[in-house]
């Protein structure tokens, strides 16, 4: 299988853009964007994100004993992209407030899940963290989405009103 092939598959399969952060015992705030999230479990209520082994934050976060996941609002790219930065203070730009478990979220957020560490899978070349979900917050922002190597936004019921947006069906699925 060519790396690429797998690359430019995925890169066809949207996604949702997170910012996951957590705090070591010293005190010390880490964060990087994953777009690796999604729910595995209800009961009990786990979810999962995929941590590249080599990333910096690696360390902190397979030994951390909880994170919070931010999904991010339509937006909100710019934090995206600094959390993705190598070498510089992801946190310096002031807009992560302690929120659940008192971990760095964002305001801005459209989406927060707080997790306590469930267990951490060696899976190739990443680390699978599986957090058991304790508390989660939502609001009705439109979130960003990761599409063709782009952000990109859903078409909602607004855009389609003004006409802002290329006319699109919005399809209202059944909760699952
Ligand atoms: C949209 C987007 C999604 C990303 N998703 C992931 C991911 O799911 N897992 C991961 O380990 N890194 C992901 N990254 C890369 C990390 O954010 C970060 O750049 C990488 O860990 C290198 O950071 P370092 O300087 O801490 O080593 C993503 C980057 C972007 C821009």
């Amino acid at each position: 299988m060519e790396r690429t092939a797998l690359t430019r598959a995925m890169a066809r399969v949207p996604g949702p853009v997170t910012v996951v952060t957590t705090i070591d015992g010293t005190g010390k705030r880490w964060g990087f964007t994953a777009n690796s999230f999604t729910s595995v479990s209800l009961d009990p209520p786990l979810v999962l994100v995929c941590l590249n082994k080599t990333a910096s934050t690696h360390e902190a976060f397979t030994a951390a004993d909880r994170f919070l996941i931010n999904v991010l609002a339509h937006g909100e790219d710019e934090v995206a992209l600094r959390f993705a930065r190598s070498g510089v203070d992801r946190f310096a730009d002031a807009d992560m407030e302690p929120c659940e478990m008192g971990l760095p979220g964002s305001h801005g957020a459209c989406v927060r899940v707080a997790c306590s560490m469930h267990a951490v899978l060696d899976a190739g070349d990443h680390s699978i963290l599986v957090g058991r979900v304790v508390d989660t917050y939502t609001n009705d922002r439109t979130p960003l989405v990761y599409y063709n190597r782009a952000f990109a936004h859903p078409a909602t019921d607004t855009d389609a009103d003004t006409g802002t947006e290329e006319p699109v069906e919005i399809l209202h699925l059944a909760d699952w």
